[in-house]
């Protein structure tokens, strides 16, 4: 065999991401001079079962400098995987998950064990000169992904008193990604003028993921105003909305209690909201509804509305597929966020993505609200197929850079490149 495959060395380095704290970047080069690498992203409302970051802890930027990870990559992964054939992604995961040794990837990090995996699959496609998705999704990765686009920030992402997390729009009834990107693009500046002339100038003002960040503290204010910006846009019945609530981060676990609009509703009270909110809006997506660990009551949901709108697991299953495989046998929610870091390895990531679409849950692939330019998701989404990507709004360089990656990957395909649609969320 050929050794342009074989892994020849493996570099790593400390860089920033979005929010301006360090993370890791691996650089994996074969014996042929291909080169892949990958930055690691990082939440802000992590899952509690994440893969665990490794990061250097003491007084320095909050404790969050990755100097360690760094090392753990230079001179313990490294070793380990030099002489392997690049395009063994399963081997060369397999290989990061034993020596690290624990059920959390706490002693090499997901973010170091994360970084090398995906930095593999980049060279791998080099050095069989295709892109990244064509690699992972072979001749049938031709289906461009619906984004889910959060533009309006709220919970743990911006300073104002919006409890939900996340307001999404969805450009769903389009025939390309183009199309519906640029009626994305087109709402999120309507939204603008209109927050600004109801909130004043410092309502433009975005938070992490580029969405506006105005001083709301109501639902359905956030709501009502993604539903003029839609209809002033013209694309009333085209464009969809979604939310994240990211629900444990305003779940009081004293009191079992959820703190949102100014009320503390209990489980089912909450229920009540969602199901209204279902009535009232054009509403297909909804992330999170509940504290992670209350898989009966994201399941009683489930069985109510379940038929009707998409309900993702994102700190429920975060991609772990013992926790999705719970969540699919408790019928809890029908849809997966697939975080790539929240599992530490691709191998994991695409397997977490297999048995949801086996058990007939829709899969999102998603960023992180701390971001690099890197735009592996992209690909991933495409490679998979799985029709849907959730990559911030359309602002701010770090979520640029996915949806542009996406543009040059639907020219790329030409004819051959198909759009997920309204199929892909259950929508008519
Ligand atoms: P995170 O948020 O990246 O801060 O965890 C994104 C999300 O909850 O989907
Ligand atoms: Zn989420």
């Amino acid at each position: 065999m050929s050794s342009k495959f074989k892994i020849s060395e493996v570099k790593a380095l400390e860089i920033f991401d979005s929010r301006g704290y360090p993370t890791v970047k691996a650089v994996v080069r074969t014996e042929g001079g291909y080169t892949g690498s990958f930055s690691v992203p990082a939440g802000a409302s992590k899952g509690k079962e994440e893969a665990v970051e490794l990061r250097d802890g003491g007084k320095q930027l909050r404790g969050r400098r990755v100097r360690r990870a760094v090392a753990t990559i230079k001179e313990l992964i490294a070793p380990l995987i030099i002489g392997v054939d690049v395009r063994k992604q399963e081997e060369i995961d397999k290989i990061m998950i034993e020596a690290d040794g624990s059920p959390n990837k706490s002693n090499f990090g997901g973010n170091s064990i994360l970084a090398v995996s995906i930095a593999c699959a980049k060279a791998a496609a080099e050095a069989t000169d295709q892109p990244l998705y064509r690699y992972l999704g072979g001749v049938s990765a031709n289906l461009l992904p619906v984004p889910l686009l959060n533009v309006i920030n709220g919970g743990l992402h911006a300073g104002n008193e919006l409890s939900i997390q996340e307001f999404m729009i969805i450009p769903a009834d389009f025939q390309t990604f183009k199309d519906a990107i640029l009626a994305a693009a087109e709402v999120y500046h309507n939204l603008r003028d209109y927050l600004v002339s109801k909130y004043g100038v410092s309502a433009k003002n975005v938070g992490d993921e580029g969405g506006f960040a105005p001083p709301m503290s109501k639902t359905t204010e956030a709501l009502d105003a993604l539903l003029k910006a839609v209809e002033e846009s013209g694309y009333g019945g085209k464009v969809y909305l979604g939310i994240d609530c990211a629900a444990s981060s305003f779940y009081d676990q004293k009191s079992r209690k959820y703190k949102i609009d100014g009320k503390e509703l209990d489980t089912n009270d909450l229920m009540e909201f969602y199901i209204e909110l279902m009535r009232d809006y054009p509403l297909v997506s909804i992330e999170d509804p509940f504290e992670e660990e209350d898989f009966a009551a994201f399941a009683e949901l489930t069985r109510r509305i379940g038929d009707r709108i998409q309900l993702v697991g994102d700190d429920f299953f975060v991609t772990n597929p013992k926790r999705l495989k719970k969540g699919i046998e408790m019928g809890a929610g029908n849809s997966l966020l697939l975080k790539v870091n929240q599992i530490g390895t691709l191998t994991e990531a695409l397997e977490a993505a297999r048995i949801a679409s086996k058990a007939g849950y829709s899969v999102i692939v998603s960023h992180r609200s701390g971001e690099t330019i890197d735009a592996a998701i992209s690909d991933i989404a495409v490679g998979i197929g799985c029709g849907q990507i959730k990559a911030g709004a359309i602002a701010r360089g770090e979520r640029i850079a996915k949806y542009n990656r996406l543009l040059e990957i639907e020219e790329e395909l030409g004819k051959s490149a198909s759009f997920g649609g309204k199929r892909v969320l259950r929508i008519g």
